[in-house]
């Protein structure tokens, strides 16, 4: 606005105030001849002109505003007057109430709330407080028009005038039924998860701190352990571990473990409050929250003394029904050896010297008595055989080394498989349990060999690695069908025959061990057993 301080300008500007502003400089104006007046009353005019350009632009402000709040869909954004009555509506509050802009505009906002909340008199005071604080948040359930409720979060904020009057509430609502629903899902979950966890009986079932220390109690850890929950919790869990183990450091390492291998589990002797101690499996395994950082340790501990001790009772009992038949074995073939054996050379003696007492003429029964003398002779070599292979002498005679290769050969001979034997010469003598448990895995291996196997050949080593005596028996053939070689796992209890259970059970009882690996092109059955193991069968 310059340059209209001239008289010849006048009628311009006149006219350009009135289209444009409807403010026209009064009606001196015209009669305004001195430069100053008119200068002074281009500068008001100019003045008014920037008042109403602001009111322009705050208007329009006000208006995008109200078209955006109008707009906004997941809100429900409405003013009330003073008293409660909705004088504004948005299509948020249509979408989450129900009520259109001319259904609800004057009405009281309290019918938006349950009717027991409205008995309580809680819309007023929600307005006292906003009223009181400038603002108000609740959370809660609220009525739509259809009377469903839905859980709502609400700001109730005072509106007031460039004056200071208070004039009205801005109300902001956010419809978190959905919220809230999966809130309360997972809290009845974890509710639920944390009462079954608690009710277990069988298990204990408790929470370590990242340190270790007891957090959480369960019935079965209260049953298992004696201690009742405020008795343990935020004691550290060391407590349930003998004097030795403590010593060694066991409880921390159990833990450094279990965060290493994302999970632990052990078998041991553990200790309830009364002192006296349980076989017990226990797992660990770590705990973290969504960043991954550790909050502390899950402990799943079983008393499983009995099991162990029926375990342990089995396995003795495998353990001396194994010695029996050894002992049966070694009686019965002896017997054959002594008694059968020695019967029968003695009749061959006796044919013999009958046969040759015969007159020449009498040559028929001089032929049959020869030939019962050659059947005498073979009888005495089965008797033999039998009774080696029930017991063979030259085990305790001259050691594994030697009583391989004599087995191989009788075993070529009786089968048609080609055998082959490996072992250093030096290969010295071990104990007697420990030969004889290696010999009978030569044979009942040899044995599945013929039986199962369909090779042609059978590779024996016999060798002495890291205190191990080693001995292998490898094949050719079809390989142990891959679900009979998984039942025969490491534990081997659940194999279908007596023979890979029995080689286990007694290489077991020695501190050793059976390894088998199977494929379609051969199987190769390994024992170990420690050279310098001596009979303790029966304290194991
Ligand atoms: N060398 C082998 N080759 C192929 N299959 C084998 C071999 N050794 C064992 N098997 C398979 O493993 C099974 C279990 O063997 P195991 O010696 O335990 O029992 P078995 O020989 O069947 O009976 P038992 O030894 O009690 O007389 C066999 O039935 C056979 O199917
Ligand atoms: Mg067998």
């Amino acid at each position: 606005m310059q340059g209209f301080f001239r008289q010849e300008h006048g009628e311009s500007l006149l006219r350009i105030c009135d289209e444009h502003t409807g403010v026209v400089p009064d009606d001196g104006y015209s009669e305004l001849t001195s430069e100053e007046e008119r200068m002074r009353s281009v500068v008001r005019l100019q003045q008014q002109m920037q008042v109403l350009l602001t009111e322009v632009e705050s208007r329009r402000r006000e208006e995008q505003f109200r078209l955006f709040v109008e707009a906004v869909p997941d809100y429900a954004i409405f003013m009330m007057n003073p008293e409660g009555h909705v004088t504004t509506w948005n299509a948020g509050a249509e979408r989450i109430r129900g009520y259109k802009a001319s259904e609800i505009i004057g009405q009281h906002y309290s019918r938006f709330f349950l009717e027991e909340d409205v008995q309580s008199g809680k819309p007023q005071k929600l307005l006292d407080r906003a009223a009181k604080e400038g603002h108000v948040e609740d959370e809660g359930w609220r009525v739509r028009k259809d009377g469903s409720t839905f859980w709502a979060h609400v700001t109730i904020a005072v509106i007031r005038d460039e004056a200071g009057r208070h004039v009205g509430f801005g109300n902001l609502i956010h419809d978190l039924t959905e919220a809230k629903r999966a809130e309360h899902a997972l809290r009845w979950s974890e509710n639920r998860f944390r009462l079954m966890a608690e009710a277990v009986q069988d298990y204990a079932i408790f929470m370590l701190d990242p340190e270790g220390h007891v957090s959480t109690w369960n019935t079965g850890a209260k049953r298992i352990k004696g201690y009742k929950a405020e008795e343990i919790i935020g004691r550290h869990f060391s407590c349930f571990y003998p004097e030795e183990d403590i010593r060694a450091g066991k409880p921390a390492r159990e833990l450094v473990d279990a965060v290493a291998q994302g999970r632990f589990e052990d078998e041991g002797w553990r200790v309830r409050k009364d002192g006296s101690t349980f076989w017990a499996n226990v797992i660990i395994t770590p705990v973290r929250d969504e960043t991954k950082k550790l909050i502390g340790f899950a402990k799943v501990t079983r008393d499983i003394t009995e099991r162990m001790q029926k375990e342990r009772a089995l396995r003795d009992l495998t353990a001396h029904l194994l010695q029996l038949q050894d002992e049966e074995r070694r009686r019965i073939g002896r017997d054959l050896h002594d008694t059968l054996g020695q019967c029968v050379t003695a009749m061959k003696i006796n044919l013999d010297s009958l046969a040759s007492s015969l007159e020449p003429k009498n040559s028929s029964a001089r032929e049959q008595i020869l030939q019962c003398v050659q059947l005498a002779e073979e009888c005495v070599k089965e008797v033999r055989t039998i009774s080696y292979l029930l017991y063979p002498p030259m085990l305790e005679e001259m050691g594994l080394r030697s009583a391989v290769p004599w087995y191989l050969e009788g075993f070529s001979a009786r089968s048609g498989i080609r055998t082959s034997f490996e072992a250093p010469a030096d290969f010295g003598r071990l104990s007697r349990d420990t030969e004889l448990a290696l010999f009978r895995v030569l044979q009942e291996s040899l044995t599945n060999v013929h039986r199962h196997s369909g090779s042609g050949t059978a590779h024996v080593r016999l060798l002495a690695k890291d205190g191990m005596a080693i001995l292998q028996i490898k094949d050719h053939g079809k390989g142990i069908p891959s679900a009979i070689l998984e039942e025969s796992g490491e534990s081997g209890r659940r194999a279908i025959g007596v023979g890979l259970r029995g080689m286990r059970e007694r290489l077991g009882q020695l501190g050793g061990r059976l390894e088998i690996s199977s494929t379609e092109h051969g199987t190769t059955v390994t024992a170990m057993a420690p050279e310098s193991s001596r009979a303790q069968t029966k304290s194991a």
